[in-house]
């Protein structure tokens, strides 16, 4: 490599299957990478940080989240500040697929690939990126986003792969708006503290991650499915759904889907369904009703 060339590295985008927001209170979630990421080029420069497709435009310690997130990257990975990250951005920001996890790992693999740090570091200074964004993550978006793939994850053994001996087609909708993840988590570690039968809500979450994991190890989707449609009472019971995934959740159940869940962390972003045969049907509500959606099939090559 000579100082004038790029380096890359790419972080998978994820959906959280069950589990979201219970994980942040210790409990297990069941969790995807997507194909779709965001893949960091690095190459010498000034700093600049620049996303096309979030339109977004900013500078290596700037006071943006991108700005900070990435200078903390640095400073762990004991890299210069003169770098210029170029993103090529597959998954939307902020809407629940796991953009800033994407991004964190992408850009700290591009800088390790020029300083030659190892594996322990590059971790680090992606759980430092995503604290930045995230303020008290769990670390399931980090976990997904560097390894693909499925996995239950909990936070005390971290990541645990998952097989399932059927291809799961997912379909996932946009609500088209965007979510503060952090703030969200702090309204359910709030509702915790003044109501605390709201944590067994968090506890019956996990058991439903726990289910999952069953249901997937036996490819049993029906099961899944309506493990979906359960978590999705009790997150809204939570306070993080929002009028827009209730009714895409409505919708999709109406155009056929088995089981329709918000997931990552709701106050907006975006909702799962499945859907067998009727994915095609699902998709046309959502369009009929304004949510854009796409296909996507995790857990199986
Ligand atoms: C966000 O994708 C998932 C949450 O559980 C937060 C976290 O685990 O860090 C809401």
């Amino acid at each position: 490599m000579t100082a004038g060339d790029a380096t890359t590295g790419f972080g998978f985008g994820k959906v959280i299957l069950l589990g979201e927001h219970a994980v942040v209170h210790g409990q297990p979630a069941v969790v995807a990478g997507m194909r779709a990421g965001v893949r960091a080029h690095a190459s010498p420069g000034q700093g600049a940080i620049s996303a096309p497709a979030w339109g977004m435009e900013a500078e290596v310690g700037d006071d943006s989240l991108p700005g900070q997130a990435v200078l903390r990257i640095l400073e762990r990975l004991r890299a210069p500040r003169d770098l210029d990250f170029w993103l090529e951005c597959e998954v939307p920001a902020r809407a629940g697929l796991g953009s800033s996890a994407a991004m964190s790992v992408a850009i700290a693999r591009a800088v390790a690939a020029r300083t030659g740090a190892g594996d322990e570091l590059v971790a680090a200074a992606i759980a430092d990126g995503e604290s930045v964004f995230h303020r008290n993550p769990s670390g399931i978006d980090a976990a997904a986003a560097s390894r693909g793939g499925l996995g239950r994850y909990d936070k005390q053994s971290g990541w645990q792969p998952l097989t399932c001996p059927v291809p799961i087609h997912l379909c996932v909708g946009l609500s088209g708006k965007t979510h503060d993840t952090g703030a969200l988590v702090a309204s359910v570690g709030q509702l915790c503290q003044t109501t605390p039968v709201a944590r067994r809500l968090v506890e019956v979450l996990g058991d439903l991650s726990r289910a999952a994991a069953v249901a997937l190890a036996a490819g049993d989707l029906s099961a899944l499915a309506r493990l979906f449609d359960l978590a999705h009472g009790l997150l809204a019971g939570l306070g993080v759904s929002s009028p827009e995934l209730d009714d895409m959740v409505h919708t999709a159940r109406a155009a056929g889907a088995t089981g329709a869940k918000l997931t990552g962390a709701g106050g907006g972003g975006a909702v799962i369904a499945l859907a067998g045969e009727s994915g095609d049907e699902v998709l046309r509500a959502w369009r009929g009703k304004g949510y854009y959606g796409f296909l996507t099939s995790i857990g199986h090559d």
